[in-house]
């Protein structure tokens, strides 16, 4: 943004994302961009950290031509000589102040985006310093927000926040390369039919998230009631979706085309994938998946949605073990990213690499966790909310416990999140997770 000019192609990404790493736009970027695409646009683009395609930044006049890759250095190169030979203007961003709001217009801009800096995350500083910054240079002047940009940018460099959302953005990267799989060269297969066993809340979900992403899906249940009542869901997930207008109709019936109902094994014969989200409870996973290898083809990957029984255990009545593994969804399972692929020492690398590959198709964040209690993800939450019933067990309020943690940050307290999960679950989970600890010799604190 410094230079006297910018030429992009039609797909380049342009944007600031510092505020995702926990730091400011440096180098000026606070103060040029408003200068360049008016104080709205820039801070939508700088708060959310959200990129744009070169056509719009040409629109918004972020880059002055758009073109082709094949002709992106030569017309830059006339464009340059063009500004030397001053047939076309000498432009200095920094001084532009043809698209800025006129100041009390932009006071007002300002504390907008202020309170929805707050409202997203209340305790995240940074996004309310780099409003400050972007400020100081349209109150005082592009030298004095420089300054205070250059300032700012130095302190928030060392912070536990900064420090924090770096390590968040290399691990995200991490998941994709995990040792003894994704590193012995193994393609992924290619899963044409999932099966999904329960259509209760997690089946139902994770339906979705495979229709959505286009695989066809075969989904059983007890019986017909139940059945009706799951695929209710699934159509209920979709709607939704189809009212906030993030869907078509015409999307919406092309995804619900992609389901089947079952109410027997007789069609798991043609199935790749199948994920078991039945109840929690380890004798009846056990016969299942004792069922599942009798009906499924030999290269079928069978899979639990289990947020706390042993894999080993539950393909104890098999001899399929290199085939089967976890994948943990998290509630509501179409909407959030996490999947965890759990891996015991037996489940072949090729069996993870397939499913870290759907994990990706159905556009999730997946992680290769181990088979012990509470896989990585509970492991770090169980203690969180025995913490929380401990506070109940000496007479505090449930809903103060629930506001100190949300202040904190969290999205919601534990037991807000106990009654959006089921108590159901949480109560089979606590036994569990009771009877795994000990045999893993953790120390129970009560109970
Ligand atoms: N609820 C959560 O937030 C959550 C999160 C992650 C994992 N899980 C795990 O997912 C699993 C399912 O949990 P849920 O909350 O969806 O339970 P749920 O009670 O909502 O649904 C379970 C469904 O399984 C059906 N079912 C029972 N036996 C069956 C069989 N033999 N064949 C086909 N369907 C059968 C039931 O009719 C019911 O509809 C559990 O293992 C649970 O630990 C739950």
């Amino acid at each position: 943004m410094a230079c006297h000019a910018r030429i992009s192609t039609p797909t380049a990404q342009l944007g600031l994302p510092e505020l995702q790493l926990g730091i400011i736009p440096g180098f000026g970027g606070t103060q040029r961009l408003p200068r360049l695409v008016g104080l709205t646009k820039s801070l939508e683009m700088m708060l959310l950290s959200k990129p744009i395609k070169g056509e719009e930044a040409h629109q918004l006049g972020l880059v002055d031509s758009v073109v082709s890759p094949n002709d992106l250095v030569n017309t830059a190169r006339r464009w340059a000589l063009d500004i030397c030979e001053l047939r076309k203007p000498w432009i200095k961003s920094l001084y532009k102040t043809d698209k800025l709001e006129p100041l009390g217009e932009a006071r007002e801009i300002l504390k907008f985006a202020r309170a929805q800096a707050r409202k997203q995350a209340a305790n995240l500083e940074h996004p309310l310093i780099c409003i400050d910054v972007i400020e100081e240079g349209i109150v005082s002047g592009p030298r004095a927000g420089l300054w205070k940009e250059a300032n700012a940018f130095q302190g928030l460099l060392f912070s536990d926040t900064c420090k924090s959302l770096l390590h968040v953005f290399f691990s995200q990267r991490a998941t994709s390369k995990v040792p003894g799989a994704t590193d012995l060269g193994l393609m992924p297969r290619k899963i044409t039919k999932v099966a999904i066993l329960g259509g209760g809340l997690m089946g139902s979900g994770i339906a979705t998230a495979m229709i959505l992403s286009n695989y066809p899906v075969l989904l059983k249940e007890v019986n017909e009631k139940f059945l009706i009542a799951g695929i209710d869901r699934i159509k209920a997930n979709l709607q939704s979706r189809v009212i906030k207008g993030k869907m078509t109709e015409e999307r919406y019936e092309k995804a619900m085309s992609l389901l089947s109902g079952a109410l027997g094994y007789e069609k798991f014969k043609e199935v790749d994938l199948v994920i078991e989200a039945v109840i929690e409870n380890v004798k009846l996973k056990q016969q299942i998946f004792a069922d599942l290898e009798k009906y499924c083809p030999s290269h079928c990957i069978l899979a639990t949605n289990t947020s706390t029984i042993d894999l080993n255990l539950i393909g104890e009545k098999t001899k399929s073990q290199d085939r089967i593994v976890g994948a943990h969804f998290f509630s509501p399972a179409h909407v959030m990213p996490l999947l965890e692929i759990v891996r015991t020492q037996h489940t072949s690398a090729q069996v993870v690499v397939d499913l870290l590959d759907v994990g990706k198709r159905i556009k999730k964040t997946p992680i290769v966790v181990g088979n012990c209690t509470g896989f990585a993800v509970n492991r770090m939450f169980f203690p969180y909310t025995q913490s929380a019933l401990l506070f109940v067990d000496y007479g505090m309020d449930v809903y103060k416990i629930d506001r100190a943690c949300t202040k904190f940050g969290m999205p919601m307290g534990p037991f807000r999140l106990a009654d959006l999960v089921g108590f159901g679950v949480a109560v089979a989970t606590g036994m569990q997770y009771c009877r795994r600890s000990q045999s893993e010799g953790i120390l129970q604190v009560r109970g």
